[in-house]
């Protein structure tokens, strides 16, 4: 593999004295979508807070590879200032201003990285969700469940990022909206963003992922390209038995 944009590298974190994580490595490629599943409790979410400084980082390294060749070192990183490095991250919840319009959400999003201007930023992304355009000047507390989605992901691209982590972004959609949001994945990837994501809808995710990895028990338990994982039965038979 090529030097990754991303990478944990057996990194332990918990909360308080618990410990949840124990040398997790993940590796996520430049332009790809790399996808976390797993059970209920496994860490999957911890991973992501563990980048944010949520969750507390024991033991480990977590790097960020610019294309520049500059390496970040992100556990040195102060949280807010992880959006001006290039680092963007829409949590489960609370992933939106709701009392903010759509357009001010899009606003508090931006930064200068890669130094696009705001108008220009805004315009680009309104162009790809006509919808948010009808909507611009509603407080974000009005949307639809699927439209506040799409502005939870317009938000994060507003920042110009490197790498989007997206703490289940299908979550509480409706099935037909889960579609659409696993085709507007492809699409924010293809137009160049690389994507880390933890996902309860581990099939379809995995379907559109380069790799994916399986944690269990805050441990690294089985990795291989997405649309392997998704077939291999021993992983359906352990794991998406439900689905
Ligand atoms: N703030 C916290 N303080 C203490 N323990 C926590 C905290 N957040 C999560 N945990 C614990 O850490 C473990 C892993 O939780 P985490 O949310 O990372 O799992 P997950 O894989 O994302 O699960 P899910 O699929 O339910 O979202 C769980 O045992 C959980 O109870
Ligand atoms: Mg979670």
């Amino acid at each position: 593999m090529t030097t990754p944009v991303f990478e944990l590298k057996s990194v332990s974190a918990g909360y308080g004295d618990v410990q949840i994580l124990t040398d997790v490595s993940i590796q996520v490629p430049a332009n790809s979508i790399v996808t976390i599943v797993g059970p209920n409790g496994a860490g999957k979410s911890t991973i992501l807070k563990s980048i944010y400084g949520i969750a507390k980082v024991t033991s480990g390294e977590i790097n960020l590879h610019k294309l520049s060749g500059e390496s970040i070192d992100v556990r040195a990183t102060k949280p807010h200032h992880l959006a001006d490095i290039g680092i963007a991250y829409v949590p489960q919840i609370d992933n939106i201003f709701p009392t903010l319009t759509v357009d001010e959400n899009l606003d508090v999003g931006y930064k200068h990285n890669g130094g696009t201007p705001l108008q220009e930023r805004k315009e680009k992304l309104y162009k790809q969700y006509p919808d948010l355009v009808i909507r611009k000047k509603d407080r974000a507390g009005t949307l639809s469940g699927g439209q506040r989605q799409m502005l939870a992901l317009a938000r994060a691209l507003m920042s110009g990022p490197d790498i989007l982590l997206l703490d289940e972004p299908s979550a509480g959609l409706a099935p037909a909206l889960v579609d659409q949001l696993f085709d507007e994945l492809v699409r924010i990837n293809e137009t160049g963003a690389t994507i880390l994501m933890v996902e309860q809808n581990a099939r379809r995710a995995l379907e559109i992922s380069s790799y994916g990895y399986v944690l269990d028990m805050g441990k690294n338990r089985h990795e291989g390209p997405g649309k392997a994982l998704a077939v291999d039965p021993e992983i359906v038979g352990i794991y998406f038995g439900k689905r």
